[in-house]
């Protein structure tokens, strides 16, 4: 069904009407505004192009691949300049933080994954927050011990964790930088100062979640000035974040962690303005990014490795893939609802593992060697050689060494977050995906930037009958994450950077493109736009507006809950084989922009 989509036809499908108004606009620019300016570079243009054409921007040595055009066009400046995928990574997570403050930014956290061209060593490094150490395992319950409502944990200081990218920039810049690191703040500096054009998304964003917004002075005079939400294509300027990108400029990550921001901060997550937090000065003075072993499974010949805990992404992703390998997905295609079963099936039960067992492994035990053991993988890929959706899903009983009573967990996530790829002209990889949580964060913004609420993605409910959750709230552990960054390898080489946002939704955005890819044979443009399905706790969401809807009846047919639904992804990515080949969401509003 969906190779009938292939080239424009699936490009133009899934990227509706802001896409076509964006190609508009990088040939015909309203002038006068930064946004435009950027919009006229050709490159960006042909980026455009490339992206509406369903065909991957191809270059020869460097290549960025990420959300925005402006952050991209600072990254690829870097790039052309002779810096490392490193260092173009700090200009443009810079500019992100800017341009769509609600994904990501220096209040926020991440994890990067990095092939080394000159060792062939695969690193990951966690710059996830952590919880404050005042903080108490009943944080995001009431008096009578019952969950808060979502956005009552989110909206104030209480969902605030001690924010780790900062931190990130500078580890990454201290192992593999090759540029000045003040030069790299210098573009984020200029479009906070001179303004940039508010984009089509932004400006959505704003005027969706005005009401929360508006509840903190300081967020509601930037986002909504004289009381309304700030339209597409205004011009925005952020003196405070120019200022915040000077002294890390200056003195590096050391101006955030300790000194007036990190008081600031503080002070107004303590504050909270109704729903104060527990983050101290002592918190951001201690917080370490951590390296980790990366999390490698094997398929079709290939090692597709990431993240390992405190993200559930490499294991969830490598479970799904481990499930899979040993079913002949090609020869089904894309088309095929028993595909789409297996996909949904394997990620259930790779779900069902995930709420079991997987949180920060500094604090709980975990499997995470026998979450991927061959023989359980092919136990419980058994599982999927019936015909229809499986009835119910339950946790599997991988091997470990500290085996121990957990209940499964219940913590909510919803989309948002961005992700970067990177390759550089000495051939090293960089894949990172960045987030504040939710869109917006905490909705408190000190000194130009927004503060994350990461501490929501810890479950909220400590036990369950009375067995305590893997993911349950601590004191200076890390929130689990379903963020992504992934690293494709043959033979030891790198082939493929992707990642996505999404919240929990990513793992599936991360499986599937790799199964289009791989199993499929689609370019890698094609295969991020393929219209997603997508099954985590049993009900099959399928992408509104496009091909999938075609699957909801066959899926019912096998016996699933489907569910029409957008499923917005943020996927970036880039190939590797003779030359780069680039890929954004069409989605979203980013590029992939090459030499
Ligand atoms: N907050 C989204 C994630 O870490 O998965």
């Amino acid at each position: 069904m969906f190779q009938r989509l292939a080239g424009l036809s699936l490009a133009v499908l899934m990227a509706g009407p802001g896409l076509a108004q964006q190609a508009a606009d990088a040939v015909a620019p309203e002038a006068g505004t930064q946004g435009v300016t950027a919009l006229s570079n050709p490159e960006i243009a042909a980026a455009y192009a490339a992206r509406a054409a369903g065909q991957p921007v191809q270059a020869e040595t460097w290549m960025v691949a990420a959300a925005n055009p402006l952050a991209v066009s600072a990254g690829a400046e870097v790039l052309r300049n002779g810096g490392s995928a490193a260092d173009a990574m700090i200009a443009v997570q810079v500019v992100l933080g800017l341009v769509e403050p609600q994904s990501s930014g220096l209040g926020g956290g991440a994890f990067l994954v990095w092939y080394d061209a000159a060792s062939g060593e695969l690193t990951t490094l966690d710059a996830r927050e952590t919880a404050p150490l005042a903080a108490t395992p009943t944080l995001f319950q009431d008096e009578t011990g019952e969950p808060l409502g979502f956005f009552d944990a989110v909206v104030g200081g209480r969902s605030v964790g001690t924010p780790g990218t900062p931190a990130l920039l500078q580890e990454a810049h201290r192992r593999w930088g090759k540029a000045r690191w003040p030069d790299l703040f210098q573009a984020g500096i200029a479009l906070s100062e001179e303004g940039f054009a508010v984009s089509p998304r932004l400006a959505g964003l704003v005027e969706s979640d005005a009401e929360r917004l508006a509840r903190r002075p300081q967020t509601a005079a930037y986002f909504l000035p004289d009381g309304s939400p700030v339209p597409a294509g205004a011009i925005l300027r952020n003196p405070a974040y120019a200022a915040t990108l000077r002294a890390l400029a200056t003195e590096g990550a050391a101006a955030f962690y300790s000194g007036a921001i990190a008081a600031d901060i503080v002070r107004a997550v303590r504050d909270g303005q109704g729903n104060p937090g527990v983050l101290s000065e002592t918190d951001l003075a201690l917080y370490q990014v951590r390296e980790r072993p990366p999390v490698c499974v094997s398929y079709r010949g290939h090692d597709v490795c990431g993240m390992g805990p405190p993200s559930s992404g490499a294991l969830t992703v490598g479970q799904i893939l481990g499930m899979l390998e040993s079913y002949d997905l090609a020869a089904l295609g894309p088309g095929s609802a028993d595909a789409w079963r297996l996909i949904g099936d394997a990620s259930r039960l790779a779900f069902a593992d995930r709420g079991r067992y997987m949180a920060d492994s500094d604090f709980v035990p975990m499997p995470t060697k026998g979450l991927l053991e061959q023989a359980y993988l092919a136990q419980r890929a058994s599982l999927l050689a019936g015909d229809d959706a499986l009835p119910e899903v339950a946790p599997g009983s991988p091997k470990w060494d500290h085996a121990q009573l957990l209940a499964d967990d219940v913590s909510i996530e919803l989309p948002s977050t961005s992700h970067i790829s990177i390759v550089d002209g000495q051939g090293n990889v960089l894949s990172m995906t960045t987030t504040i949580e939710n869109g917006f964060g905490s909705r408190l913004m000190v000194h130009g930037f927004l503060l994350n609420n990461e501490l929501t993605d810890f479950s909220f409910r400590t036990h369950s009958d009375g067995v305590p959750i893997a993911n349950r709230l601590e004191p200076g552990k890390r929130p689990r994450s379903s963020m992504s960054p992934t690293i494709v390898l043959k033979d030891g080489a790198p082939v493929l950077a992707l990642g996505s946002s999404g919240g929990s939704r990513i793992i599936g955005h991360v499986a599937q493109s790799i199964i289009a890819w791989l199993d499929w044979g689609m370019n890698i443009q094609e295969a991020i736009a393929l219209p997603h399905a997508i099954n985590r706790f049993g009900t099959y969401d399928v992408e509104e507006g496009t091909e999938a809807e075609a699957l909801k009846a066959p899926l019912e047919a096998l016996g699933y809950e489907v569910s029409v639904r957008q499923l917005n992804s943020g996927l970036h990515a880039i190939a590797i084989a003779d030359g780069l080949h680039g890929a954004a969401d069409p989605r979203r509003e980013g590029i992939a922009l090459g030499k």
